[in-house]
């Protein structure tokens, strides 16, 4: 490296608007920033020399684990033969139609067809204008009402921003839009009353959902879109029978479910799809993140048989579809993905995902269900959340002003290891790449139990908790 870390913080600071960031307090040098230089396997290094692991795997993006030559190597290839070319009326490339194949094979047995993009946000905008083709072309054009929930996330761009359901990304930016609304998280932990089962929890999040279904009239509402998991939400699995019951509610009022699979496509929760564990049966599923493990960026919208064949209908009717980007479809991306499904397959890693996923489970459980200052520790194969609570018992929170959760993760960065605080109350985020073994989830727990005792102490010793 030519440039000191400092000259190139420096540089940083006046030159890049980082996503989620203090804007002023950063480009003041008040917030710490750091300049990652390589990563290999479940940990990255920064350009002082410090090596971390990462048991959030970016963001919960890079599966296979950092730093694969097979995956330099199948990029370079792809850019030597065929760097782009678009796919505008009927023009593609092999490795995008090998892809298409193996995605299809991959999926629930009613999906049809991929349509590519770039990210998560503009794959669910993507989603969003099919949708509203749909119903247009059945003659529907009132049915155009998207739900979401609330504390769902599905990116940050202006409608998938408003299908996210958290208000730090709608605030100040005159978000949501119309026609989208938000129905109640499915988040057991922090229910009204103490005394209601999972499964009566899951029926009151359908009636829920059913009360405004029919409150906005059913014949204005198009669809669903949830992820099997919620994720960026705060790391909630569903309550028993969640999906079933919110499955049955759609069907009653020819509303279409979006599988958002952002995160949990390709292995993430020991299976291909999350939509395949909880049995969604989604007309539409949204994928990104794990498809290429991050080495470039790619997303995509499979659709269900039952709405392209109304979308050829529309085309028959209004001419060719009125959606492109140029990016879509791009040959690097599909050449990666290949490769990064390849490896998936090769090492048995959605079988690993659900094994040493479970085991992930069960050692959170063991050393934290206890913890005085834990309140819930749920997850599901390689996705796992430490909610904290001031008093376990009543699972009440902790004064949002001691940022105990940030503390907790700034801790466990201390110790070499990067846990996400999630964005919303007092949570911790696991998602280890799927490569993870036992014996590195023993050290990310070790790390953990040692930050959160450590952070504990220093509340007590501080008289901010007893
Ligand atoms: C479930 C889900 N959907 C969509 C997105 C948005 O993806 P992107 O950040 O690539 O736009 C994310 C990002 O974290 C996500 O978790």
């Amino acid at each position: 490296m030519t440039k000191s870390t400092e000259q190139l913080l420096n540089m940083d600071r006046n030159t890049i608007f980082h996503s989620s960031t203090h804007l002023k307090q950063y480009a003041a040098g008040e917030l710490p920033g750091r300049v990652i230089t390589g990563a290999k396997g479940l940990r990255i290094t920064d350009s002082q020399g410090i090596e971390l692991i990462d048991a959030f795997a970016g963001l919960y993006c890079v599966n296979i684990g950092y730093g694969r030559e097979e995956m330099a190597e199948a990029i370079h290839e792809q850019a030597k033969k065929l760097a782009y070319y678009h796919t505008y009326v009927g023009h593609s490339n092999e490795a995008l139609i090998e892809l298409s194949e193996r995605i299809l094979k991959l999926a629930p047995d009613n999906m049809s067809k991929v349509y590519y993009g770039l990210s998560g946000s503009d794959a669910n905008e993507t989603q969003i204008k099919l949708v509203w083709y749909y119903n247009n072309s059945r003659g529907l054009p009132n049915k155009k009402k998207i739900i979401s929930r609330e504390r769902g996330y599905h990116g940050s761009s202006i409608a998938s921003g408003s299908l996210t359901g958290l208000p730090i990304f709608h605030a100040h930016f005159d978000l949501p839009i119309e026609r989208i609304r938000h129905t109640m998280s499915p988040y057991y932990y922090r229910r009204d009353v103490d005394n209601m089962t999972e499964e009566a929890f899951a029926q009151l999040c359908a009636d829920q959902l059913e009360a405004m279904i029919l409150k906005e009239d059913p014949d204005t509402v198009a669809a669903m879109i949830a992820e099997p998991v919620l994720g960026t939400g705060g790391i909630v699995p569903p309550p028993k029978g969640y999906w079933s019951a919110i499955r049955k509610v759609l069907d009653n009022y020819d509303i279409l479910l979006i599988a958002d699979e952002v995160v949990c496509g390709f292995g993430r929760l020991g299976t291909n799809f999350g939509s395949d564990l909880y049995q969604m049966k989604p007309d539409l599923m949204t994928v990104a993140k794990g498809l290429t493990s991050a080495y470039l960026p790619l997303s995509g919208v499979i659709i269900g048989d039952k709405v392209w064949a109304v979308l050829e209908d529309g085309t028959d009717e209004w001419g060719a579809i009125g959606h492109g980007y140029t990016y879509s479809g791009h040959p690097m991306g599909a050449a990666a993905a290949l490769c990064n499904l390849d490896i998936i397959e090769r090492e048995g890693l959605v079988a690993n995902a659900r094994d040493v996923g479970a085991y992930l489970q069960q050692k959170m459980q063991s050393t934290f269900a206890d913890h005085p200052m834990v309140g819930d520790t749920r997850g599901v194969g390689m996705l796992h959340g430490l909610e904290f609570s001031s008093d376990k018992y009543h699972r009440t929170q902790f004064d949002p002003s001691l940022k105990v959760g940030p503390q907790i993760a700034a801790a466990c960065m201390e110790k070499g290891m990067i846990a996400r605080a999630m964005p919303h109350g007092d949570i911790l985020g696991f998602a280890p790449p799927l490569v993870a073994t036992e014996s590195d989830i023993d050290l990310m727990v070790d790390i953990t139990e040692q930050a959160v005792n450590g952070v504990m102490d220093s509340l007590v010793k501080q008289k901010l908790w007893a």
